[in-house]
């Protein structure tokens, strides 16, 4: 069927167009939009013209899929003038969200006719590149400068009320849309086309001190990025060069981005994201659970935050506390968040109420036996656990489907408590659980498939990004955080300052240094856990240092002073003297000459531990793909969404590469911490990347 076909509507030609899912500006849309502007310019009973699109969504924007081979003529900038060129008035009918190239087609058109759900957005700076057809030209000129910026540089979907008062939509309607936009075009025949390229932008507000401001607005956020000030450049452009040369000005510059390794690795992420759910063994016939009721065992730190989750999208919750007192404490907890959310204008007073009222607190399991999914989020101790466990497998109505929020512990030996393992799965959320985009879903080895199936699409549902992992101590992220510590630690130990491995860190791209991590997390969490483990078990040297500070009172940032000085109140770490007194004295202990390190040295040596460690999880089949582990990187731990994760940025590098600096490093210190990870060596060997692992997996 073809993607683009024309329906005449007495003398209005309504142009659909129908590439499922999203419309996608894929070579047969293009070359289809382009001959339909033809035939309609050569009809003479046609006088105006309508372009609308079939399924969900109006254009979602360029096929992303043909961004790796470089797309067919024609292409989008061309068939966008063509659009614009029209001597019959042209209208978009907007429906779902045009986007990207969509809203450049929608650009192109003479006026934009639109559904009052629908929302509008330039999101292509997430992918590493820029509007390039057109819209950082014309988005200008129809929506204000300012508008703009805050658009294509954020890349956010902007709800359709807001594009009406911005300029960029003409008219709103509830439904209906494609009569009213054939209503709308009849309206126009008389008026004519109105290009929006021919619009001017008053330039005199615009001058360098304003968009130098602008640059500082957002210079925390974009840190590290490249397609933002191209983004900005363009704009600039807009404001300074009449619209044929801004439109070379543009090409010039999303060329610049489309070879830039940065737009692959986001690139690499969006598919990555859109991977995570497809999981062996479940599919859409896999049958799923009800989720109507919540229940949270334990208001401390993560349970209120996961119990927020739920309340956000309208589902209610039981929070579950040992004693009335911490109870109210965690609720208090929940309402003030809540609370800072009004304060900021993200939620009204209403909201608040609302959503508080989905909340029933208790200290009795009864009130559980009602509950879909029960979560457990109390002290992070086995036998505290297996309690938990057997109180719920008491009351727990049948099909409830019971999860640990354990950062470390077994599942299955968890599981091995009820009498229903199969009901029995890992949901670790990440800190603070209310924000963090991270959901590691950990399938034990009982775990039902309607189990697992259902809580991959409630980590949807929840706004989450759910990956799912086998079971191992720490499952994906937290056993990869372990051997990134260490190395960070033992630069340490050899000769770096802690804020010289913080600084590399940060400017590789982290969002903080693993060291200032470790003063935020408490470094006494890590020191109770090592007094309940063999000695032989972990590497010393790179933790007596942090034993010593945590015995000295140095316990993190709670307390004011870790591997850092904290003045009062502030969370800015400030270099110790006392702390490099302590190093010094354990590198002089355990007769290691110190030595300072470059940056790319500290770099190498945690970003390869990481990769190591990666592979081996993915080797032994905890997790699915490497792009799984990319995502769980990215949006649990900090890791530069432009290097595209660990194992993309290893690609990156190549895996030869890769393998032969942990085997040089295997010769230097020991074989103990870097033998290569099994797959690792075959992949390395047989010249192959960890994408092209990913595409033998199933799904
Ligand atoms: N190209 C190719 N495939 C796309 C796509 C695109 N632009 N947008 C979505 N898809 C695919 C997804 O990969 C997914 O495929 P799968 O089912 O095989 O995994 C499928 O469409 C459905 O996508 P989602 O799961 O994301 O569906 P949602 O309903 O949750 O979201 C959406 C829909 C809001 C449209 C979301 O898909 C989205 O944000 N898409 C990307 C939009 C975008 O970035 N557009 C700009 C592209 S760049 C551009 O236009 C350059 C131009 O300026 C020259
Ligand atoms: P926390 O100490 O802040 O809260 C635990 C709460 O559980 C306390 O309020 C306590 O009163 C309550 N509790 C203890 N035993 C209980 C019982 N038998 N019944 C009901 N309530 C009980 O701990 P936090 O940080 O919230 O951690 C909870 C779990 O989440 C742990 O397993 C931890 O490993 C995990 N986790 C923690 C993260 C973090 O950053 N804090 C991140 C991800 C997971």
């Amino acid at each position: 069927m073809a993607t683009v076909s024309i329906e005449n509507r007495g003398n209005i030609a309504l142009v659909l167009v129908d590439n499922p899912p999203v419309n996608a500006l894929s070579h047969s849309v293009r070359e289809g939009l382009s001959n339909a502007m033809k035939a309609c310019s050569n009809d003479d009973t046609i006088d105006a013209v309508v372009i609308a699109c079939q399924g969900r969504t109006f254009i979602a924007g360029a096929d992303i899929k043909e961004f790796a081979t470089g797309p067919k003529a024609p292409h989008l900038p061309e068939v966008v003038q063509e659009i614009e060129d029209m001597q019959k008035p042209v209208v978009a009918a907007i429906h779902g969200t045009a986007l990207g190239g969509g809203l450049e087609v929608a650009l192109s058109c003479h006026y934009r006719v639109a559904l009052e759900s629908a929302k509008i957005g330039l999101p292509e700076v997430k992918l590493g590149i820029l509007p390039g057809a057109g819209g950082t030209q014309r988005f200008p000129r129809i929506a204000g400068v300012e508008n703009a910026l805050d658009a294509i540089l954020s890349g956010r979907h902007v709800k359709a009320k807001q594009a009406l008062g911005w300029g960029a939509l003409d008219e709103l309607v509830a439904d209906d849309l494609v009569e009213a936009a054939i209503a709308f075009a009849k309206g126009a025949i008389s008026k004519g086309p109105r290009r929006t390229g021919a619009m001017e932008i008053d330039s005199s507000k615009y001058d360098q001190a304003f968009f130098d401001a602008f640059r500082k607005s957002i210079a925390r956020r974009t840190r590290g990025y490249f397609a933002p000030e191209k983004c900005i450049q363009c704009i600039e452009a807009a404001v300074r060069l009449p619209l044929k040369e801004g439109l070379a000005f543009e090409r010039a510059a999303i060329g610049e981005c489309f070879v830039h390794p940065q737009s692959r690795a986001l690139q690499h992420m969006f598919f990555a994201e859109r991977q995570v759910s497809r999981i062996p063994g479940i599919g859409k016939e896999t049958p799923r659970r009800e989720i109507k009721k919540v229940g949270i065992i334990g208001a401390g730190t993560m349970g209120g935050g996961i119990a927020m989750n739920f309340a956000n999208v309208g589902i209610p919750v039981t929070l579950l506390e040992i004693e009335q007192a911490a109870l109210d404490k965690g609720l208090a907890v929940v309402r003030k968040n809540y609370e800072r959310s009004a304060a900021k204008g993200k939620l009204s007073g209403d909201d608040v109420e609302k959503r508080m009222g989905l909340f029933n607190g208790t200290v009795s399991y009864d009130d559980l036996s009602d509950c879909d999914l029960i979560i457990e989020a109390v002290f992070e101790t086995m036998d505290i656990k297996k309690k938990v466990f057997t109180s719920l497998d008491a009351v727990a109505k049948d099909g409830a489907i019971l999860a640990s929020n354990t950062s470390y512990l077994n599942i299955d030996e968890i599981a091995a408590v009820t009498k229903r393992p199969t009901d029995v799965l890992g949901l670790h959320f990440f800190s603070p659980a209310n924000v963090m985009r991270l959901l590691e879903i950990v399938r034990a080895d009982a775990t039902a498939p309607d189990v697992l199936a259902t809580c991959v699409d409630m980590a949807k549902a929840i706004g989450k990004v759910g990956v799912v992992a086998g079971v191992c101590p720490g499952f994906i992220g937290n056993r990869m955080l372990s051997p990134y510590g260490r190395e960070a630690s033992l630069c340490v130990i050899e000769g770096a300052k802690p804020e010289e491995v913080d600084a590399a860190m940060y400017g590789f791209g982290m969002a903080m240094g693993p060291l200032t991590v470790s003063d935020m997390a408490g470094l006494d969490i890590g020191y109770l856990n090592r007094k309940g483990m063999d000695r032989a078990s972990y590497e010393t040297k790179a933790t007596d240092w942090y034993d010593r500070l945590v015995e000295s009172g140095r316990k993190g940032l709670k307390v004011g002073a870790g591997v850092y000085d904290y003045d009062e109140g502030s969370r800015t770490p400030k270099p110790s003297a006392e702390v490099m007194a302590i190093i010094e004295e354990e590198s002089a202990r355990l007769g290691v000459e110190r030595k300072p390190k470059t940056a790319d040295e500290i770099i190498e040596r945690c970003m390869l531990a990481l990769i190591n460690e990666g592979a081996k999880i993915l080797g032994e089949g905890m997790a699915y793909r490497a792009s799984d582990i990319d995502v769980v990187y990215v949006n649990g731990y900090g890791f530069p969404p432009y290097r595209g994760g660990p194992m993309h940025y290893a690609d990156s590098l190549g895996l030869k590469n890769v393998y032969e600096k942990i085997c040089s490093f295997a010769d230097e210190f020991g074989p103990r911490w870097w033998e290569p990870a099994p797959l690792l060596k075959e992949l390395a060997e047989a010249g192959q990347s960890f994408a092209d692992y990913d595409k033998k997996q199933v799904g």
